[in-house]
């Protein structure tokens, strides 16, 4: 990528008002971003008229791709109809089915506009009703900026994420590594937490995959002990499977927390939901007393945009054709690169399920969040990231390289992004 002068201009104005010149840090690259202009399938292309294989896909939730055909006819549909009713309306039900026809651990559901959110509801049902305060989360979990979910993020975990986080709001928060049974039975034995939230996949820690023994443990310790398992499927839900990372390991939360896919891609949303008697605790009618009722709420929640084309993408999505692509071309993708850090005599690793890929300049393969991150060689993560965004290839932060695949990737993005990789590799050899 070379940046041209019409991003240098925007990157410049962008300084003046977007404190970083950015929307989002994570979308910041050195020395400064591209600006996108159009997209297209898996293509963006910017102001400067330069190309890139999008393997970012929009923060992972473009399952379909950029203006999939079936997602824009669905939006020009409702447009036209509405764009924001503030009142009850059919089409939030029939997306409420079908959300909980495909999500097997799912009976009722409520909506939101992001993860964060989803997030925010979904501890605090927790709370509600096992009228407990702690919660366990993973070190190295994203679930959102919620204060009290925003808790060993990022390494190095025992430091504040964030200025503005007081005392009272993370003082319950205890995290734990991921994939250690050992620590997460410690700390569910004290029958003090309300949930255990997790990812099937650990996401932004670095596309990190669950053992199956780990999530089949954690359902068995909340069991023991009345705690609320929680799985934060806002990267897994309608990726890993049709029914999402539950459904792929076979391991069900009491509550899931959706995000991205669901809303077939282009457009803002969460939800929360979990079998009756925990989600009825909303419930505003059975609940007439504020004290025991978890509130819920939000202007936009439900809103007939979201809601005519999640449902519609959610039906496409039902179909299953999207997944043996998606997931071949994933598995290609790992196993290519794998043999070409090999072959070069790199310490790098591949991580990742089906369309999620997480690259790791790291001795061993981590198995969770800390060896992804402690002694990795973040200088060679960065030359590497900025090789294939310099070579048109996106993929997202330059410390610790992941990615999406969506329905609009085929065999050759896949074999270019290998063949940038191989150069790369190469290079660096004849270098050293
Ligand atoms: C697993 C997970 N949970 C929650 C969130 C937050 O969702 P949102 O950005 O929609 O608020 C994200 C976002 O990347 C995520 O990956």
């Amino acid at each position: 990528m070379n940046i041209g002068e019409k991003s240098k201009e925007l990157y410049r104005r962008a300084r003046k008002v977007f404190p970083g010149g950015v929307s989002y840090a994570i979308r910041y690259f050195e020395p400064q971003p591209f600006y996108v202009s159009k997209v297209s399938g898996c293509k963006v292309y910017d102001v400067d008229g330069n190309e890139y294989i999008d393997f970012w896909i929009g923060h992972g939730a473009l399952i379909f791709g950029h203006n999939y055909p079936k997602m824009v006819e669905a939006l020009k549909e409702i447009v036209e109809i509405g764009t924001h009713f503030g009142l009850a309306h059919k089409y939030e039900v029939e997306y409420a089915e079908q959300v909980v026809k495909m999500v097997p651990s799912a009976e009722m559901i409520r909506f939101t506009n992001s993860g964060t959110e989803a997030n925010m509801y979904a501890v605090r049902l927790a709370r509600a009703y096992t009228r407990r305060s702690k919660i366990i989360k993973m070190e190295g979990g994203w679930h959102g900026g919620y204060d009290a979910l925003h808790v060993a993020v990022s390494y190095p975990y025992n430091k504040p994420e964030s200025a503005g986080l007081t005392d009272g709001a993370v003082k319950d928060t205890v995290a734990i590594p991921f994939n250690d049974l050992e620590a997460a039975e410690k700390e569910i034995k004290k029958e003090e937490a309300a949930c255990v939230i997790t990812e099937p996949v650990l996401g932004a820690g670095g596309c990190i995959p669950a053992e199956r023994e780990f999530l089949k443990g954690l359902r068995e310790l909340c069991d023991e002990t009345n705690t609320l398992l929680i799985f934060d499927e806002v990267i897994t839900g309608f990726r890993l499977s049709r029914g999402g990372g539950q459904e792929y390991y076979g391991v069900y939360p009491d509550i899931t927390v959706l995000g991205k896919t669901v809303g077939g891609g282009g457009l803002a949303i969460g939800a929360i939901c979990s079998r009756k008697e925990i989600m009825e605790l909303m419930d505003h009618i059975k609940y007439r007393d504020k004290t025991n009722r978890a509130f819920h709420g939000g202007t936009y929640t439900a809103n007939p945009l979201v809601s005519y084309v999640g449902m519609k993408m959610l039906r496409e999505l039902e179909k299953g054709y999207v997944y043996p692509h998606i997931n071949g071309l994933g598995r290609k993708l790992m196993q290519g690169l794998e043999e070409i850090f090999d072959e070069y005599g790199f310490e790098a690793h591949i991580t990742g399920i089906g369309s999620l890929i997480g690259i790791h300049f790291t001795k061993k393969k981590p198995k969770n969040a800390l060896e992804a991150n402690m002694n990795k060689n973040v200088e060679l993560s960065k030359e590497y990231h900025k090789y294939l965004l310099k070579n048109g290839i996106v993929v997202i932060k330059p410390t610790l390289p992941h990615l999406f695949i969506s329905y609009a990737h085929t065999e050759d993005e896949i074999n270019q992004f290998l063949q940038v990789t191989e150069n790369f590799t190469r290079e660096k050899r004849k270098h050293s």
